[in-house]
């Protein structure tokens, strides 16, 4: 038939660094473009899916045809998250989350001072353990829609990245964990191409060469169709 792969399904993607505010003009992120969760936005919208992108901070526009949310920081990019899962079949976490955010947030610009100045940092939500423990309590408590929201997390490294990446996924409780050795020309943050490893609970299921993030995208989507029992592997 000419039905799209993904007619009918509802993702949510999340895409750039967030950015975590110091005072009003000043703030820490990282070097995400949003590039790789815009191309799995794209891919997914052109199988049909109905898509939701968090965004933080990018560099571009984000995609047409797909829905928005803006979400600034770590924080708002949880509530963001958390709020849309139980209407999500999958969800894919492509952004790069800060890991620490300044404990505190001044009002006003900060005046100069002394010749140095220590700036304490503390730590963010954890997304993806959040969605993990939501699922965790929807199952628990049978509350829940069956089947719950699949889900895939990304692990930027740059050393153990397996072991690195099997131990997310058990902690976070995902269903696939894509690895991007970042140290690795090609890969990573802002460039147009990744090299990435796929994981699930059995280790590791397919290592991608150098290719296109679109072309990345094109292979996860293919892959969270069949193990999420969307469709039957070929
Ligand atoms: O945006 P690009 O320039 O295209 O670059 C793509 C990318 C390198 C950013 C992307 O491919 C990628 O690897 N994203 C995840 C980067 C990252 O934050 O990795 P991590 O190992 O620190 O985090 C692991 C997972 O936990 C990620 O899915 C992340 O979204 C999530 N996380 C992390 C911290 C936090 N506080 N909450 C989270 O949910």
């Amino acid at each position: 038939s000419g039905k799209k792969p993904l007619a009918g399904k509802r993702v949510l993607i999340t895409a750039g660094g967030t950015v975590e505010r110091l005072d009003p003009v000043r703030y820490i992120t990282n070097d995400s473009s949003g590039k790789m969760g815009f191309a799995l936005a794209e891919a997914a919208r052109d199988q049909g899916a109905d898509v939701t992108l968090v965004c933080a901070r990018t560099d571009g526009p984000p995609p047409a045809g797909v829905r928005i949310v803006k979400a600034e920081s770590a924080e708002e990019m949880r509530a963001a998250v958390l709020a849309r899962l139980p209407e999500a079949d999958a969800v894919v976490k492509a952004a790069a989350v800060a890991d620490y955010r300044p404990s505190v947030r001044h009002g006003s610009k900060m005046k100069k001072g002394p010749d140095r100045l220590t700036l304490e940092l503390e730590r963010t939500p954890d997304i993806l353990q959040a969605i993990g423990d939501w699922k965790r309590e929807a199952e628990a408590s049978g509350a829940a829609r069956s089947p719950l929201p699949f889900v895939v997390g990304f692990a930027a490294e740059t050393d153990d990245v397996e072991r690195n990446a099997l131990d997310k996924l058990a902690r976070k409780r995902c269903d696939l964990i894509v690895a991007n050795d970042v140290s690795r020309e090609g890969a990573g943050f802002g460039a147009d191409t990744n090299i990435v490893s796929v994981y699930g609970a059995e280790g590791l299921i397919e290592a991608l060469p150098l290719q296109s993030k679109r072309a990345v995208a094109e292979r996860l989507w293919k892959l969270v169709r069949e193990r999420a029992g969307w469709e039957e592997p070929g």
